[in-house]
């Protein structure tokens, strides 16, 4: 892969992975764990691609001194895009020494056969993926990955992967129609969408795929869409979860940078002050930020409701998510106006994230592509990348999110992460093989499967 498909200026400014998200460190390195309990060496080596701030490394390295794996000697290998640097890696990382071996390279997730010189006992890469497809030549430079895990693996192997979950339907680019009534989410159609369409690497380019927008029964671009009525929207379903995770992705960035007048505790103990966890209902923490963005009225009608934490506020999840929402909404007009100051923090988000695309496949086509591709790696021994138990596919559901969700929109798509424990069988082996195809059958089409049997019988 050439350096210019992953850019240096996007997401590789010095710091900027220490800002960004770097919590769920558990769940990151969840599958990694799994496999080392099933990981027969007493000194397993271990290969983390795209590491971002090491909160998945962070979490290994306490695993490790809590005493988990106490009879292993585990080698951590941390493989980064060039130019890439986080201090909180580099914390992470000292942690890890403290309890097994480790070091740091850099490279591309394409090239990874290149990288690692020896075949390893895991691979292991959280959210890393959306990136490959979004800035690595899409579906080919995922395909390119997905070809390289088996030569880098022991037959045996596992490959722990954690993404954007995409959607339940047979295929992304499946039409369905959405209602945005909410103001804030007009005017982020408004904003975001024609831009994503014209600018973001995606895959709804077929003429069964274009997105049809209507007001007041008129079909209208979406660069003419008015505040004052709700919009009507014609489009395949990925591009609705593209919507919905672009502007939770922007919230965030939002909330971070202080442009809302308030900025949450995103991160930490108390981001998860649960009120009632399984419905996603949560008390948020939040410090006013140094500036004058909100209005007088908002600021003192959200104190009104807040109460005093420490040197912080807190205040019920629902009411901040309104008042985020009302605030966000006034952002993007100013933005869509012209103003300065929210133009440029529009265009860093913009720039960084709006124009990725998180859902590149349902789950049915990764499984089957997983399979299929990695039948094709250049190595000797020819192996197939499958779950072989039903356990080794997971979601974790964002609760949070999907109760905000639920709140704003009629028909939300469920936002939540993707984990799969694949296991790099070897050709031979059709006891593993039997297993691989009967977990396959629980996720993939009739039409999946013939292709994964083809595949694998077809003598590479
Ligand atoms: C969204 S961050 C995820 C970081 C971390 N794994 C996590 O889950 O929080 C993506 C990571 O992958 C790295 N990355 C992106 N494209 C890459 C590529 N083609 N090869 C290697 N690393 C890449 C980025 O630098 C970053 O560390």
């Amino acid at each position: 892969m050439s350096a210019a498909t992953f850019s240096a200026t996007l997401k590789t400014e010095p710091g900027y992975l220490d800002i960004a998200a770097n919590a769920h460190g558990e769940e990151k390195a969840f599958l990694a764990l799994r496999a080392l309990e099933r990981t027969v060496t007493n000194s397993p080596r271990l290969v983390e691609v795209g590491p971002g701030g090491g909160s998945a490394v962070a979490f290994l390295a306490s695993q490790l001194a809590a005493g988990h794996h106490r009879d292993k000697d585990v080698h951590l290998t941390v493989v980064e895009a060039p130019g890439v640097v986080s201090v909180s890696l580099t914390s992470a990382l000292e942690d890890f020494s403290r309890v097994g071996t480790c070091d740091l390279v850099t490279g591309f997730a394409q090239d990874l056969a290149d990288v690692v010189g020896e075949p390893v006992d895991v691979v292991t890469a959280s959210a890393l993926m959306h990136e490959v497809y979004s800035y690595g030549d899409g579906y080919r430079g995922l395909h390119d990955m997905i070809r390289t895990i088996p030569a880098v693996l022991r037959p045996g192997g596992m490959f722990a992967y954690r993404d954007v979950y995409a959607v339940k339907a047979p295929s992304l680019h499946d039409r369905v129609v959405q209602t945005y009534s909410a103001l804030a989410w007009v005017r982020f159609l408004r904003m975001f969408l024609p831009q994503y369409l014209r600018e973001g690497t995606h895959p709804y380019h077929r003429s069964a795929d274009l997105t049809v927008f209507r007001q007041d029964s008129r079909i209208v671009p979406a660069e003419e869409l008015r505040d004052t009525t709700s919009a009507l929207v014609s489009a395949p379903v990925g591009i609705f979860r593209e919507i919905q995770r672009h502007y939770i992705t922007l919230r965030d960035h939002l909330w971070r940078s202080g442009a809302l007048g308030f900025v949450p505790y995103l991160e930490g103990p108390l981001a998860s002050d649960w009120i009632d966890a399984r419905h996603g209902h949560k008390r948020v923490h939040y410090a006013l930020a140094d500036t004058d963005w909100l209005p007088a009225s908002q600021r003192a009608m959200l104190l009104a409701v807040s109460e005093r934490y420490t040197d912080h506020y807190t205040v019920d999840g629902d009411i901040f998510d309104e008042c985020t929402d009302i605030a966000l909404s006034a952002f993007l007009d100013l933005a869509g106006r012209g103003d300065e100051a929210c133009s440029e923090i529009w265009e860093s988000w913009v720039t960084r994230e709006g124009r990725e695309t998180y859902a590149y496949m349902t789950l049915d086509v990764l499984l089957a592509a997983f399979a299929v591709s990695s039948t094709e790696a250049r190595q000797g021994e020819r192996t197939v990348l499958m779950p072989v138990t039903v356990a080794d596919v997971i979601q974790r559901d964002r609760a949070y999110y999907n109760r905000y969700l639920r709140r704003n929109l009629p028909n939300p798509l469920k936002d939540a992460k993707q984990l799969v424990l694949f296991s790099n069988i070897p050709a031979g082996d059709s006891r593993s093989l039997g297993e691989g195809m009967r977990c396959l059958q629980q996720w993939c089409s009739k039409a999946a499967l013939a292709r994964v049997y083809s595949a694998i019988n077809s003598g590479g």
